[in-house]
């Protein structure tokens, strides 16, 4: 199933069921302590503490940092109220409204601009690069040729994501944490911490999984009433559907019924991926 074309603005069907359908404020998986209970009312605390820990990376005295893939721009509020100057890259549009809405009137030390971050062309160095749940959006060897051009000499590279643990072509869409070092390396960048946390993050993806499995039972039971309700205008309209939005229709059943689910449980989760905090420093000016 290709959702290339749905996701290339960066605005997936996924995503915005997570913020708009279940209210996350954030768009990363979040950190859990140890043995913490599950709960959906701590799930922003977590991501907090995910933010913090991500952070707290970085090397000493950071001005500027380009935020790869921002989000709904939790961790660029945290960084500019610590005094860094952030620039924010994304190709969502509902995600640059957001962005000029509530943060940039907030925010003198935040900008944003809207483009992929393989096409970003711009005359600045920064001192640390961020992709928090970003790098697998973009192609890796671009990325990180790109993250080489943006950074000054001794800046860093910071990675909190999902990696493929092995050659395994399950979860093909994120990239091999040996390949993603190998090829940081070739790029100039030198790694200096990785850090597995996958630990600590599973418990979101449990809390996810719970939702997304009653999505279909829900759903049959709803259009099952529509059914019976609407007789007639429900073919129509099921009829018009099917007939002009065929591959929108797959797509969004793939995403609801199928893949998400697949995507978001927990053993399968837990035997092909790992979960990365990755710091990389760039020794050699280029
Ligand atoms: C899972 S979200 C993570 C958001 C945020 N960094 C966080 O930690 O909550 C992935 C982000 O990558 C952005 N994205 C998607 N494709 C991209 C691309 N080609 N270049 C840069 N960012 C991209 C999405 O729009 C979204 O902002």
């Amino acid at each position: 199933m290709k959702y290339s074309k749905y996701r290339h603005e960066g605005d997936s069907l996924e995503l915005n069921l997570f913020v708009k359908g279940i209210g996350l404020k954030s768009l990363h998986l979040g950190l859990w302590p140890k043995g913490q209970p599950l709960a959906f009312d701590d799930v922003s605390e977590a991501q907090k503490k995910f933010t913090i820990k991500l952070i707290s990376m970085f090397p000493k005295d950071v001005e500027t940092v380009l935020d790869v893939g921002a989000g709904i721009g939790d961790n660029a509020i945290y960084m500019a109220e610590k005094g860094m100057k952030i620039t924010c890259i994304s190709p969502s549009p509902s995600q640059e409204k957001h962005f000029v809405e509530n943060i940039l009137p907030e925010y003198e030390n935040v900008n944003f601009i809207r483009n992929k971050y393989e096409n970003l062309d711009i005359n600045e160095k920064f001192d640390v690069v961020l992709m928090s749940e970003s790098c697998t959006y973009f192609p890796m060897k671009k990325g990180l040729e790109q993250t080489n051009r943006y950074l000054k000499k001794g800046g860093y590279l910071v990675v909190g994501d999902t990696f493929r643990k092995d050659n395994r072509t399950t979860f093909k869409n994120l990239h091999r944490l040996e390949s993603y070092i190998e090829t940081a390396e070739k790029n100039g960048l030198i790694q200096m911490e990785n850090i597995d946390v996958t630990d600590q993050v599973i418990q979101t993806i449990e809390l996810i999984y719970n939702v997304l499995k009653y999505i279909p039972p829900i759903t049959e039971v709803i259009l099952d009433f529509y059914k019976r309700m609407f007789r007639r205008k429900y073919w129509i309209i099921s009829k018009l559907v099917s007939t002009f939005f065929p591959q929108e229709l797959n797509i969004a059943k793939d995403i609801l019924f199928d893949a998400g689910l697949r995507r978001a449980d927990p053993e399968l989760f837990l035997e092909y991926i790992t979960y990365r905090f990755l710091a990389f420093k760039k020794e050699i000016d280029s």
